[in-house]
């Protein structure tokens, strides 16, 4: 049961971060909670609150070339109906026709909404690039 939850979680930022490459704005909004909070580079010194702020980058043109995103050294810690989940999140992607990996530190906070987990918060801190 506990694994089944930890992995359907797993599964569910997968797709969360798949919606984000993809530049998939309805997969990103039907995962997150309309009053999702975030810590992350783009808005420095800020914690931002609601989906509108993230809505600027879907908007945007997607950049051309291959893509990939893989998510390592997972971890997952259940407390009831909240659950938060840590990774390491890895970009391959091109820039200037070289291939080039951005890491980031992710922890993702999820909440059970009825039969659904809702996306709630997340912070995500950069690493030292490969
Ligand atoms: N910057 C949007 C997200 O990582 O969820």
């Amino acid at each position: 049961m506990k694994q089944d939850i930890e992995s359907e979680l797993l599964a569910l930022s997968r797709q969360l971060l798949e919606a984000i490459s993809a530049g998939d704005w309805p997969t990103y909004v039907r995962l997150c909670d309309p009053g999702m909070t975030a810590i992350e580079p783009e808005a420095p010194a800020q914690i931002v609150r609601g989906l509108d702020f993230h809505k600027f980058y879907f908007d945007l043109p997607r950049s051309p070339g291959a893509r990939q995103t893989t998510l390592t050294q997972p971890v997952v810690h259940l407390a009831g109906d909240l659950a938060v989940v840590a990774y390491v999140r890895l970009v391959q992607k091109l820039e200037d026709g070289r291939p080039k990996t951005v890491a980031s530190a992710e922890t993702r906070v999820w909440r059970r909404q009825g039969d659904a987990w809702r996306h709630v918060h997340f912070q995500r801190s950069p690493l030292q690039g490969a």
